[in-house]
């Protein structure tokens, strides 16, 4: 018996990096998938042929995370497909190699939209769902960034993954009555397209060495989130799960 069997997922931004390795944990564990992104190209539908690969159900659905009908779409898709929704992971984010003295006002816009204001508008559409049903779970992803600062002056992107936290703890109370757990968790250095293009070759070689384990991997993290989603999740809530190799160490 796998951990997971008979729950359905949404992954949202799961056609590459850290959210395709949550969606392929997932449905290792038994989850049926819901395979979100905003891209257009096949990526989305080869996470879908690994999933089925595996025995599982999935569904790829486009949608753009952080506009309000994009999600109600997502949402509405995966109750039509699957009729009902045990696990959200708010996955989906972007970051920009740029500090405060080069960040335009549309840049900070497009970044809160993107990690945050998505967190808000999918969180709030799966609450009532799991409300109805009594139960689920939600991990947001957040990043060491969160807790620590982002280390080469990315301030819009730190303040997002700082806001994911206080939005999980604030979460974590009005879902605890209905049976909704919500968490977050921290990756450190995860090797991922969005890291290579956010810091150079050489910055991601010289993270790789003042990393106690090196480079994190998407399945790292993955196997995080479905530890949080499973039995062993039952009784943690408002937690926010350190998966950054000893990084940083709080
Ligand atoms: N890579 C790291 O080292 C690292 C560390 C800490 C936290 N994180 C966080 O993990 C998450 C994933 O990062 P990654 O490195 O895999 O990035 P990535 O760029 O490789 O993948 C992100 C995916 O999200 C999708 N996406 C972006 N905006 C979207 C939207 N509005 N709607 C739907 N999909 C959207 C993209 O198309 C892409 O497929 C992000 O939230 C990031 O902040 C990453």
């Amino acid at each position: 018996m796998h951990k997971l069997d008979g729950q359905v997922a949404i992954v949202t931004g799961a056609a590459r990096g850290i959210g395709r390795g949550i969606a392929l944990v997932l449905a290792e564990q038994g989850a049926d998938v819901v395979v979100n992104d905003l891209s257009v190209g096949t990526q989305p539908q080869e996470v879908v042929a690994l999933i089925t690969g595996l025995g599982r159900r999935a569904l790829a659905v486009k949608a753009d995370v952080s506009m309000v009908a994009d999600v109600e779409r997502l949402f509405q898709a995966t109750l039509e497909h699957f009729g009902r929704l045990d696990i959200l992971v708010n996955n989906a984010g972007t970051s920009q190699a740029k500090d405060i003295f080069q960040i335009e006002t549309a840049d900070w816009e497009r970044l809160i939209r993107t990690n945050l204001t998505s967190c808000f508008l999918c969180s709030q559409a799966a609450m009532r769902i799991m409300a109805r049903q009594k139960s689920g779970r939600i991990v947001n992803i957040s990043s060491v960034v969160g807790h620590q600062g982002a280390l080469f002056g990315h301030v819009h992107y730190a303040a997002t993954k700082s806001g994911m936290l206080g939005m999980t703890r604030t979460l974590a109370r009005t879902g605890a009555p209905l049976g909704i757990t919500v968490n977050a968790v921290a990756p450190g250095c995860i090797e991922t397209e969005l890291l290579h293009e956010t810091l150079s070759e050489k910055g991601v070689e010289e993270m790789r060495g003042k990393i106690p384990l090196g480079l994190g991997t998407p399945r790292d993290v993955g196997l995080a989130v479905a530890f949080l989603c499973s039995e062993g999740g039952r009784y943690i809530t408002g937690a926010t799960l350190d998966v950054n190799g000893g990084l940083y160490m709080r």
